[in-house]
C-alpha cells in the first residue's frame, strides 16, 4: 500500500534514503576508498564504453558516462531507440550497459542484443531481479531501490546515479576514501529535503506559469533534464532542461514573466561562476529564478526562491538536488489536481519499440 501517502510517487520520494543505503550495503570498503562490487573486474575495455537507456533511466545514462570521463575512461550514454550496433566499432573487448529500472523496456532489450550479435559484453543495470535484462545479458548489477509503482520514475533514479558512480568507479579503478564517504553521506542529506517545505511553497507560487525551464550544467545537467521530464510527464505542463551554457544560444528567447528558471548550481568552482552568470542573464530579463543551491549568498541574491541542498561534493549533490525538483513536480501536479501515480498516455513500462 501507500503507507499514508497520498500517491506512491510521493512514498516513493520518501524511499529514497533507504533505497540507497540498500544500493551500497557491502559494496564499498572506506578501508581501502575501494568500491567492492562483485563484477566486471580487471578486464581492459574498449573505449568508448556505451550506455544505452530510455528516458529517466538516459539521464542517469549521461550521468554515468560523465563520471566515467571524469575517471579517464573514454564513455558515451546513446538513447536506446538511436542505438545502431552496426553503426559502432563495436568488438570483443567492448563494454555496453544497459541502464533500465524495469529491464523490459523493448528499446533498450533490442539494443543490448544488437551489441551482444556485435560480440560486445553487456552489463545490466536494473531494479527487477529476474528481468529480461537480467536473464540476457552477461552481467549484471541490481540497483536495489525496491518495487516503484508510480509511472514516473523517482527513487530508481537515484539509485541508478549511485549504482552507476560505484560502475565508473570500479572500470576506471577510482579510489577515493572522500567519494566513498561522500555516497555514505546521501541519505541523511536526502532526508534533510525531505524534512523541508520549500518546494511545496515554490510549487504552490509557480503552479499557474506558462512553462518550465531547468538549467545545469556539468554533472548538474542531466539533472536538469530529469527536472523538466518529471515537470512535463505528471503536471501536464510545458517544460524543458538546458545544459546552462546552451541558454543564449536559442532558449532565452523563450523566457519571460511566466516561465520561471530552475538553476542548479552548487560548490565553488568555475563551472559554478559560469551558471551564476547564466543567472544573471535572466534575472536581468525579468524572469523569476529558483536555485537549487548550497547556500552561496552570491546566487542567493539573485534568486526569488531557494531550494536548499547541503554542501557536498558534486556527485552527491547532484543525487540530491534532484530530489527537490521531484518535489516541486509533485506539488505542482498536486495542486493542478492531475493522476500523478498514472498519467495520462503513459504506462510504467515500455514494451514495443
Ligand atoms: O524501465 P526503464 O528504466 O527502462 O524505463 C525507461 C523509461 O520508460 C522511463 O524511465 C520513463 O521515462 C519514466 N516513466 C520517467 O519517469
Amino acid at each position: 500500500g501507500k503507507s499514508g501517502y497520498d500517491h506512491y510517487m510521493l512514498k516513493e520520494i520518501h524511499e529514497q534514503p533507504s533505497g540507497i543505503r540498500e544500493c551500497l550495503r557491502g559494496r564499498l570498503s572506506e578501508l581501502t576508498g575501494r568500491v567492492t562490487l562483485d563484477l566486471l573486474e580487471g578486464t581492459d575495455w574498449d573505449e568508448p564504453v556505451t550506455l544505452v537507456a530510455c528516458g529517466t533511466s538516459y539521464h542517469a545514462a549521461l550521468f554515468g558516462a560523465a563520471l566515467l570521463r571524469r575517471w579517464g575512461i573514454n564513455a558515451q550514454a546513446i538513447l536506446a531507440s538511436q542505438f545502431h550496433a552496426d553503426q559502432l566499432p563495436l568488438t570483443s573487448s567492448s563494454l555496453v550497459l544497459g541502464v533500465t529500472q524495469s529491464g523490459e523496456t523493448a528499446d533498450t532489450l533490442r539494443a543490448l542484443r544488437e551489441a551482444q550479435r556485435a560480440g560486445a559484453t553487456t552489463l545490466a543495470l536494473t531494479n527487477v531481479v529476474g528481468s529480461s535484462a537480467a536473464r540476457e545479458c552477461d552481467h549484471v548489477c541490481y540497483i536495489r531501490a525496491g518495487p516503484e509503482i508510480s509511472v514516473a520514475a523517482t527513487k530508481s533514479f537515484a539509485s541508478q546515479q549511485v549504482a552507476l558512480t560505484m560502475v565508473a568507479a570500479l572500470l576506471s579503478d577510482h579510489r577515493s576514501r572522500e567519494l566513498i564517504e561522500s555516497l555514505r553521506s546521501i541519505p541523511d542529506a536526502i532526508q534533510q529535503v525531505l524534512d523541508t517545505t520549500q518546494a511545496r511553497t515554490v510549487a504552490e507560487t509557480y503552479r499557474d506559469a506558462e512553462s518550465y525551464f531547468f538549467i545545469g550544467r556539468d554533472l548538474h545537467y542531466p539533472v536538469a533534464l530529469e527536472g523538466a521530464l518529471k515537470m512535463k510527464e505528471i503536471t501536464y505542463k510545458h517544460a524543458e532542461g538546458f545544459a546552462a551554457g546552451e541558454l543564449k544560444h536559442g532558449p532565452l528567447a523563450l523566457v519571460g514573466e511566466q516561465t520561471p528558471v530552475f538553476a542548479l548550481v552548487t560548490g565553488e568552482g568555475r563551472a559554478a561562476n559560469k551558471t551564476i552568470g547564466n543567472i544573471k542573464e535572466v534575472e536581468a530579463r525579468g524572469v523569476p529564478i529558483v536555485a537549487i543551491t548550497d547556500g552561496r549568498a552570491d546566487v542567493e541574491r539573485y534568486a526569488d526562491h531557494v531550494l536548499s541542498v547541503p554542501d557536498l561534493e558534486p556527485i552527491a549533490s547532484s543525487v540530491v538536488a534532484n530530489v527537490q525538483l521531484q518535489l516541486v513536480a509533485y506539488w505542482v501536479a498536486n495542486e493542478l489536481g492531475r493522476s500523478i501515480d498514472k498519467p495520462r498516455h503513459l504506462a510504467k513500462s515500455v514494451t514495443v519499440e
